[in-house]
């Protein structure tokens, strides 16, 4: 009898186990196959050997583009080098990249390791950079005043908020304003695969201020990136594990309602609702995490590889 409950229990156990992997597989993709969809005009970026992770273009053509990310289980090609913020204008006829200097003296250029980043302008156009920084894979936010004609970034200040454990992406509302997404709940190690394989989502999105911090949506199977109507009116989030975007409408109080979620599925069938306009299998570009346009280009990013830009 004894034996028989302990069978039980294991069986119990392996078939909680086995449940947990097949889910995990879907939720990770591992099994889709990606057919090539192709732009007639391509060119790998040069000088972008080691990740474009999140990239924001400017209206007058400026982008910039973060690159270097170490992220635990993720591929690096200069895991010894510190990350890089790029620049590249996209007004030139054969656009190359220059890295962007970091000037102040408060700053620690050795373990910098950028992953998303957004700008804001001010009235007297001033742009700010903000970064996701994982100095010894901690989270800080980085705020940067961008100095074009130095072609450098002055280090302003670091953000750091027992809110804002596990950063991946942000959306600059303000000078020192913004929505972040923290990709985990755990900032252990152990406890994060854990909270990953059995898919708790309990990934969430904050709103920080220098006078108000708050969690703002939570719930999420991995919350990626972030971003914002160009109106100012909605917020995307990206919710890698479910395969899904969710848009919120972004109130006065900084608030965030749920008005939809869109599921990205069946993307290639009769009449999609969303145009695929590029697409690889891997032979050109290895996980893909962004991509912008500046008139009639697209830009694209990757984690921890290249950087592709085409013509539409
Ligand atoms: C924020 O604003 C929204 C919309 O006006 C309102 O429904 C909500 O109650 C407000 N929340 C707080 C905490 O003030």
């Amino acid at each position: 009898m004894a034996k028989l409950v302990m069978l039980t229990l294991l069986g119990l156990g392996l078939a909680l186990f086995r449940d947990h992997r097949a889910s995990y597989q879907t939720r990770l993709n591992a099994f889709r196959e990606v057919k090539p969809v192709e732009l007639p005009n391509c060119n790998l970026v040069k000088g972008i050997e080691s990740g474009s992770e999140d990239l924001e273009i400017l209206p007058s053509g400026l982008a910039f583009i973060s690159s270097g990310l170490k992220y635990p289980g993720i591929k690096n090609f200069e895991p010894d080098k510190p990350g890089k913020i790029f620049l590249m204008d996209l007004n030139e006829e054969n656009p190359t990249v220059l890295e962007l200097r970091i000037t102040g003296s408060k700053f620690d250029h050795s373990s910098f390791n950028p992953h998303g980043i957004s700008t804001f302008t001010d009235e007297d156009n001033t742009v700010y950079l903000l970064v996701v920084n994982h100095p010894d894979f901690k989270s800080t936010v980085e705020l940067f005043k961008f100095q074009e004609e130095e072609k450098s970034l002055f280090h302003l200040k670091t953000i750091r908020h027992k809110l804002l454990p596990n950063l991946n992406d942000i959306v600059a509302v303000g000078p020192e304003h913004f929505y972040a997404t923290n990709d985990h709940y755990f900032v252990d190690q152990y406890l994060r695969s854990w909270e990953l394989y059995l898919g708790l989502a309990w990934s969430y999105v904050v709103y920080y201020s220098p006078t108000e911090v708050q969690v703002m949506a939570d719930g999420f199977d991995f919350a990626n990136g972030i971003n914002i109507s160009p109106d100012g009116k909605y917020v995307y989030i990206s919710e890698l594990l479910a395969h899904k975007i969710h848009v919120y409408e972004k109130h006065a109080n900084w608030t965030l309602t749920p008005l939809k979620v869109i599921r990205i599925q069946n993307i290639l069938r009769e009449e999609p609702k969303v145009t695929l306009v590029y697409a690889d299998n891997g032979t050109v570009l290895q996980g893909s995490t962004v991509a912008s346009v500046y008139k009639g280009k697209l830009l694209i990013g990757t984690v921890f590889q290249k950087a592709l830009y085409c013509e539409l």
